[in-house]
């Protein structure tokens, strides 16, 4: 059964009523642009067909209630008497949601609701950024106010930036909310301005979950995140974003080999998600693919970011016949590789680069072929 289906059935079961509405919000993988969206970069992500929904009826009081199938807990909360959490549960994410919108002055009403997801958690595909969007979409279908997709994106952004305490960057949010059926989005992560292109003819995108977990992933990235500030105060400019390679390349050296590696990766990373855009528009794979390959040595050189789990099903995929190819994608150290493949031997790489895995590993990997799926909507009525 279908997850639209399961919270409609669940609803039923728990208001003795159909929900008024159902909405969805998707996970998402990054084809290219990783580690650049706080550097105020590029990135070209596509939304997946991996979602939270939430089935629901509006409330005449100022209360929300919900009811997580996935954790089995049913949990409440009052508009008008918000409070930050000590240690983030799932509900903080909607009261989050809530209170970065009511301080950008949104009306909201209140309302119950049942709600599922298959974004795996933590597993680099954005599964918070996942809830975060379908809670505003919950809250934009009983309340009347305009879905404006950067707001949102910005508003949620700003709830696991201060309700939740993670530092993250606009990608994860934005590509959730504005994602295109069949296309990746390249976005401008200063501008927030939005072109998107349809993968390249005759290719398929692979989700390569090495089922490897990381914890400290927060600290790491804090500390990429400063070390990237620290790099653009020394050239004097507000982001990385604002150095070019030729203008990098002559002021070097002047940077510690640390810092230097840092930059290194955000100013190429930038160059070769712009180059990605022109090979969409061409439909060449096979030089999107070449850009994944330098994209994923970058993160695992000179940003320090991969692990050696990604860095094995990285090199499994890309020594498939199959395959255009693979980096990681998302924050690193663990969870999601992806691989651009050809699309009629998409199924044969899934059982190669799984085998290939298990042998370099002994652990079992988790591959699926995935598609572009729109982004955070309404799906009934
Ligand atoms: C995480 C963050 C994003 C982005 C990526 C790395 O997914 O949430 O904002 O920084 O890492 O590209």
């Amino acid at each position: 059964m279908s997850l639209a289906n399961q919270v409609r059935d669940q609803f039923f079961s728990e208001f003795g009523d159909d929900p008024a509405f159902i909405v969805r919000a998707p996970g998402r993988v990054n084809l290219i642009g990783e580690h650049t969206d706080y550097n105020d970069g590029f990135v070209f992500p596509l939304a997946i067909d991996r979602a939270t929904f939430i089935a629901l009826r509006p409330r005449a009081d100022k209360c929300v209630s919900a009811i997580s199938l996935d954790i089995d807990d049913r949990r409440h909360f009052a508009l008008d008497a918000l409070q930050p959490p000590t240690e983030p549960e799932w509900i903080d994410y909607l009261a989050g949601v809530a209170w970065s919108l009511l301080e950008r002055g949104y009306a909201l009403r209140g309302w119950e609701g049942v709600l599922s997801g298959d974004v795996p958690i933590g597993a680099g595909l954005s599964s918070s950024a996942a809830l975060e969007l379908a809670a505003a979409r919950a809250f934009h279908a009983v309340s009347s106010f305009e879905w404006d997709a950067p707001a949102m994106a910005l508003a949620c952004q700003r709830a696991e930036n201060e309700w939740l305490g993670v530092n993250c960057g606009i990608m994860d949010q934005m590509i959730s909310a504005a994602g295109v059926q069949d296309r990746a989005l390249l976005i401008d992560c200063r501008s927030l301005e939005i072109a998107s292109a349809p993968l390249p003819p005759g290719a398929a995108v692979v989700i390569l979950d090495t089922n490897t977990r990381r914890g400290l992933v927060d600290s790491a990235y804090n500390e990429r995140r400063a070390q990237c500030e620290a790099a653009a105060r020394h050239f004097g400019v507000a982001a990385l974003r604002d150095v070019d390679l030729a203008a990098f390349e002559r002021r070097a050296d002047e940077l510690d080999p640390l810092a230097r590696r840092r930059a290194r990766h955000v100013i190429t990373e930038n160059e070769r998600t712009l180059q990605a855009r022109e090979a969409m528009n061409a439909g060449d794979a096979a030089a999107l693919g070449q850009l994944m390959i330098e994209s994923h040595i970058s993160l695992r050189d000179d940003f320090e970011v991969s692990s050696p789990a990604l860095d094995a099903i990285v090199d499994c995929a890309n020594a498939d016949d199959a395959c255009y190819g693979a980096r990681m994608t998302g924050a690193g150290f663990g969870g999601c590789a992806i691989a651009l493949v050809a699309a009629d031997g998409a199924s044969s790489f899934v059982e190669r680069v799984t085998a290939c895995y298990v042998a370099a590993t002994g652990n079992q990997p988790a591959l699926t072929i995935t598609r572009a799926s729109a982004g955070a909507g309404t799906v009934f009525p």
